[in-house]
C-alpha cells in the first residue's frame, strides 16, 4: 500500500489542477491574498499512518472546520442537554452566515452555521472561564485532535475582526434571545480566534482520523472526547457540514464532512480513515472547488459512500 497511495493521490491532484474556477474568500482581506494555486490531499489511517501529496505541510487557517471540533468539546465539557438546549441539529439549507434561528426560541438551527458555532464557542470549557481562558480551552482542544500544539494566525484574525459586522449582528441577535448570556463582542472575538488557528492538510487529516477513530488520536493515543460525542458530531457533519450543498454532498460523496473558507475540507469515515484536502478557490457555497472534486473522486474510486 505504501508506494501506491501517494501515486494515486498525486494523480488525483494532477487531474484537478487545471480547474481554476472559483475564488479565494473575498470577505477577509488576508484570505483574499492567499496563493490560489496551493493544492494538497492527505489520508490519515486510524493506525496513525499518513499518506499525502502536494502542499500538505503548508499552514492555513482552519476557519469553519473548527466548528465540529468545538462542538465536540462543548458536548464533552458541558454534557448533551445544556448544549442541545441552546443549539439544534437540523440542516438549515442556507448559507453559513445566514441568521438561521428558530423563530420562537432564537435557537440556532445547527452548530455548523455561524449562529450555531458562535453559540457553541461560548459553551466550550467551564461556564466561568474568562474569554482568554475559553480561547485557550479551544486551542488546547484543537491541538489534542491534531496531536500537536497549534498556533494562531494573528494577521488573519485581525483582518476578520475588522470585517465581522455580520457575525457581530448574529451574536447580538443571539444575546437578545438569551441564547448567548455573555458579552457578544467578546464571544465573536473568541470565535474568530478559533477560526484563525493554523493547521496543515496533514493536521486536518489527523483531526478527521481522530473522529474516525471514535475520539482517540491515532498518534498520541489520547481519548480527546468520548465516543457518544463523536457519533453526535459526525451525524451533524453528515447532515449540515456542507451548508446549502449538504444534500448534494450526502448523495454524491456520502461521508461526514466539513469545509472552511481558507480552502480546507475534511471527511471522516468511522473505523477507517480521515481525509483532508486544501485548495483555496471556493464555490458559491463557500466550499473548495477542487476539494469537492477530489472528495467525489475518492468516494467513487474507493467506495467510501456510507450507503
Ligand atoms: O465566520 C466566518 O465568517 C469565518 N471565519 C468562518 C467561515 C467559514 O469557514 C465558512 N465555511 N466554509
Amino acid at each position: 500500500m505504501r508506494p501506491i497511495v501517494p501515486d494515486y493521490l498525486a494523480e488525483a491532484l494532477g487531474d484537478v489542477e487545471s480547474d481554476t474556477s472559483g475564488d479565494p474568500a473575498g470577505y477577509i482581506p488576508e484570505l483574499a491574498a492567499a496563493d490560489p494555486e496551493r493544492l494538497g490531499a492527505a489520508f490519515a489511517m486510524i493506525d496513525g499512518e499518513v499518506y499525502g501529496a502536494g502542499d500538505i505541510d503548508i499552514e492555513f487557517t482552519i476557519q469553519s472546520i473548527s466548528k465540529p471540533f468545538i462542538y465536540a468539546l462543548a458536548l464533552s465539557d458541558r454534557g448533551f442537554d445544556p448544549v442541545l438546549a441552546k443549539v439544534g441539529v437540523e440542516p438549515s439549507g442556507e448559507a453559513f452566515n445566514e441568521i438561521s434561528l428558530e423563530s420562537d426560541t432564537g435557537r440556532p438551527l445547527n452548530p455548523m452555521i455561524n449562529a450555531g458555532a458562535i453559540t457553541v464557542h461560548s459553551l466550550a470549557g467551564a461556564e466561568d472561564l474568562n474569554p482568554t481562558e475559553r480561547v485557550e480551552r479551544v486551542v488546547h482542544g484543537l491541538s489534542a485532535f491534531a496531536g500537536r500544539r497549534l498556533m494562531m494566525d494573528e494577521a488573519v484574525c485581525a483582518s476578520e475582526m475588522e470585517h465581522a459586522h455580520r457575525n457581530l449582528a448574529i451574536a447580538h441577535m443571539l444575546r437578545s434571545h438569551n441564547v448567548l448570556t455573555k458579552d457578544p463582542r467578546a464571544i465573536v472575538d473568541g470565535y474568530i480566534r478559533q477560526c484563525s488557528v493554523l493547521v496543515t492538510t496533514r493536521d486536518l487529516a489527523m483531526m478527521a482520523a481522530t473522529l474516525a477513530n471514535r475520539g482517540i488520536n491515532p498518534l498520541s493515543g489520547e481519548q480527546v472526547v468520548p465516543e457518544p460525542v463523536v457519533r453526535q458530531v459526525l451525524s451533524v457533519m453528515f447532515s449540515c457540514g456542507m451548508y446549502d450543498a449538504a444534500g448534494d454532498w450526502a448523495t454524491q460523496v456520502g461521508i461526514p464532512a466539513k469545509s472552511g473558507v481558507a480552502g480546507g475540507l475534511i471527511g471522516a469515515l468511522p473505523g477507517q480513515i480521515g481525509i483532508a484536502t486544501f485548495s483555496p478557490r471556493l464555490d458559491s457555497h463557500g466550499n473548495s472547488v477542487r476539494g469537492v472534486s477530489l472528495f467525489e473522486r475518492f468516494s467513487s474510486d474507493m467506495g467510501l459512500h456510507v450507503m
